[in-house]
């Protein structure tokens, strides 16, 4: 495949997929400053290299929640993955399992919590939205329980749905709504169009009873839009706590004040992440907020971070700030749009060459041995 970066991966997703499917998956809230933000943030920061290490092995593997990893990435939840690739959930899926590392199930994946569990062998965790129906929340809990998942995600920052405009543009929403705009957008790309009447609109096979509640089958999205649940607060969190006997994980935190009270209640992990800039437009990038969190936190549970990660180097630079492992959203869905399977196995690739190939010319050998020193400012009076 001639895709030698993310960018590129990004580039021939956008060449095979439908204006409003692209946007979907590449866009952020309003003026989209925070999606931005996050990539600036990853390239503001300088490296220090250090010279004349013998760098000929160089060991990624790590550890991310206590459980072994290839290296410091995990796959983080991403809805509606169907509509980019059929069964580009599962491709994801697959992918992350054969490089060895997590990878977490969107409450709106297009695959459900077993067919997941059933088609990939790897490390897994769950995402659960807080959904207005908590008997039907509860149940997902469960499930993801019984189908064995390590740990449950549960993302915070979505209390309501942040203002994409593209997609009112471009007439998308999840469930998909045929409207003259988006007919004709889907007829400029037949090969994608040909594979979607192939195997038919993809589903939110997670959500699937919640149907009942919508008013025909067209008015699924509001539907799932009202049962976001906007009065879920920390003591509901706790009950979640209580229903969860494994790993709890708090994505969406960007205060260091929220990620200590969530420690506070016994969550095992926070992800510092603002949904990938698809939420608060002028939410503070992942990784500037992410200091503030690791110093607050002092070691008590791990700290991961999305948002902005496009490149090896940068999970050397999250690392270097405290992070113990980064997650990725867009770079496995712009390898799925462009080529499924293949495609989300050469993102991860890229980025692990990359990381290795960062290591080596920084003069780490181990992910265990990358510290604050890595960064430029680093090796000054030590101020991350
Ligand atoms: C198309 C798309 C769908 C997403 N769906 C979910 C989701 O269902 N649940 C969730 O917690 N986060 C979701 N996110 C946010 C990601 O988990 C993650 O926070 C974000 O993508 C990280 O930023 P990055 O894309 O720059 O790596 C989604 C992101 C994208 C781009």
């Amino acid at each position: 495949m001639n895709a030698y970066s993310i960018a590129d991966l990004r580039h021939i997703a956008k060449r095979r997929l439908p204006r409003a499917i692209f946007d979907f998956f590449d866009g952020g809230a309003e003026d989209e400053t925070t999606l931005d933000a996050n990539v600036l943030a990853f390239r503001r920061i300088r490296l220090a290299p250090r010279v004349l290490v013998n760098v000929a092995e160089i060991d990624t593997t790590t550890t991310i929640l206590g459980e072994p990893s290839a290296m410091p990435l995990a796959i983080a939840p991403t809805g509606a993955v169907g509509f980019g690739w059929h069964d580009g959930d599962v491709a994801i899926a697959r992918a992350a399992a054969a490089a060895g590392i997590p990878y977490t199930l969107s409450s709106t994946a297009t695959a459900s919590i077993e067919r997941i569990a059933n088609a990939a062998p790897g490390r897994l965790w769950f995402q659960a939205y807080i959904l207005r129906n908590q008997a039907y929340l509860h149940a997902l809990i469960e499930r993801a329980k019984v189908a064995d998942y390590e740990a449950l995600v549960i993302t915070v920052d979505l209390p309501v749905g942040g203002k994409r405009e593209r997609d009112f543009r471009n007439d998308f929403r999840v469930p998909f709504r045929f409207t003259p705009k988006n007919v004709l957008d889907f007829a400029t790309r037949p090969r994608w169009l040909g594979s979607l009447l192939a195997h038919g609109m993809p589903v939110m096979e997670n959500l699937r009873g919640l149907e009942a509640e919508a008013h025909s089958a067209h008015a699924i999205a509001s539907s799932v839009g009202r049962n976001y649940d906007p009065t879920f607060d920390w003591d509901r969190l706790r009950q979640i706590r209580d229903l969860w006997p494994r790993k709890l994980v708090i994505k969406g935190i960007l205060r260091p004040d929220d990620a200590v009270r969530a420690v506070d209640i016994g969550c095992d992990a926070v992800v510092v992440s603002n949904h990938g800039g698809r939420q608060l437009d002028g939410a503070a990038a992942a990784l500037d907020a992410l200091p503030f969190v690791t110093a607050a936190v002092r070691h008590r549970v791990p700290v991961l971070l999305d948002g902005g990660v496009r490149r090896g180097a940068d999970i050397l630079k999250a690392k270097a700030c405290g992070a113990e492992a980064v997650l990725v959203g867009r770079a496995t869905l712009y390898g799925v749009a462009a080529a499924g399977e293949a495609g989300a196995r050469r993102a991860i690739e890229i980025i692990k060459d990359e990381l290795v190939r960062s290591m080596q010319l920084c003069g780490v050998t181990s992910s265990g041995a990358v510290g604050p020193d890595v960064m430029f400012k680093g090796v000054l009076p030590p101020r991350c």
